[in-house]
């Protein structure tokens, strides 16, 4: 066996949507995976599952500049492309669009797009205007693919909401599948920022699944989330963390809740280990 074929890399955008335009016309379904590169395990499951949703496989790799904070880690993000691809390649990708950020965000461009409510708790207010570029690419990279499905983990859990109700309320032809989290052997949900850990943070990183399954484990037990929440958060502080928060959401529509009555619950956890955001979330 040989090692499989590289994706075709598509670096203009006009490129891209006549590749999947012709794929279309002769009635290939395109199934997209949007990612900021630096691809580990995580993007390879979304790039599989993707696989069986249609007959042609698309990946982009931008590393979006309007999602990211003025404090935020923008300029060291990794980038590895060739490395992308050959990891692209083993899950059956047939196609890389990997655009300019000056063909994404030519001069003059002056249009966001917003989804109010999702993006407002949570991460939202600790990342002011993320979930804004977030929708805007999303939305951008949907014009430009035109894919029939596309696949977005549930690590990022409210940015998978945002993305589903953003393709609700613009009709955007896209259905969007979500995947589950793959972590290391001790939980740590895997992330292209884990490389920023020291060894001694990437011991104490586990702590937020930890925590996350231990206070599941009590809610799905009947114990009051509002009991279970507040020790759940000296846990992760005690580890070395500084909390961004630790919340129960409602697993479909993310508003708060207080009581186990009121769910399906995901618990929702950020916070930073030295220079280091790290997010996870679980179900109850
Ligand atoms: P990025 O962080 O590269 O993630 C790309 C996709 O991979 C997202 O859907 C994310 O949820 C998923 N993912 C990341 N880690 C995962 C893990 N451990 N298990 C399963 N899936 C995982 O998310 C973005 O890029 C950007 O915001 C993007 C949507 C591309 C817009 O710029």
């Amino acid at each position: 066996m040989g090692t499989p074929a590289e994706p075709a890399v598509i670096r203009s955008p006009a490129e891209m949507t006549a590749w999947s335009l012709a794929a279309r016309a002769r009635g290939e379904r395109v199934a997209f995976v949007p990612t900021m590169g630096a691809l580990h395990e995580g993007h390879v499951k979304l790039l599989r599952e993707a696989r069986g949703l249609g007959q042609r496989l698309a990946l982009s790799i931008f590393v979006n500049p309007t999602q990211f904070g003025p404090n935020e880690d923008l300029a060291r993000y990794p980038r590895d492309l060739p490395g992308d691809l050959a990891k692209a390649a083993g899950a059956g990708t047939d196609v890389a669009f990997v655009p300019d950020a000056r063909d994404v965000y030519p001069a003059g461009f002056q249009t966001t797009v917003e989804v109010r409510e999702l993006a407002r708790g949570l991460c939202g207010p600790f990342r002011p205007g993320h979930f804004a570029g977030v929708a805007t690419v999303v939305c951008k990279l949907f014009n430009v693919v035109r894919p029939d499905v596309a696949v977005f983990g549930e690590k990022d859990f409210q940015q998978l909401k945002v993305v589903t109700q953003l393709a609700r309320d613009l009709d955007l032809p896209t259905r969007i599948v979500p995947a589950t989290t793959v972590r290391e052997a001790d939980g740590l949900a895997l992330s292209s920022r884990n490389r920023y850990l020291s060894p001694a943070e990437r011991q104490a990183a586990p702590t937020l699944h930890r925590v996350l399954t231990e206070c599941a484990k009590e809610i799905a037990a009947g114990a009051p989330i509002r009991s279970v929440l507040p020790k759940g958060r000296q846990a992760v502080e005690s580890a070395g963390f500084i909390l961004d928060y630790l919340e129960a959401r409602h697993a479909e529509t993310l508003a708060p809740i207080t009581s186990n009555e009121e769910g399906p619950v995901r618990l929702l956890i950020a916070a930073k280990i030295g220079k280091t955001r790290l997010i996870d979330n679980v179900g109850v």
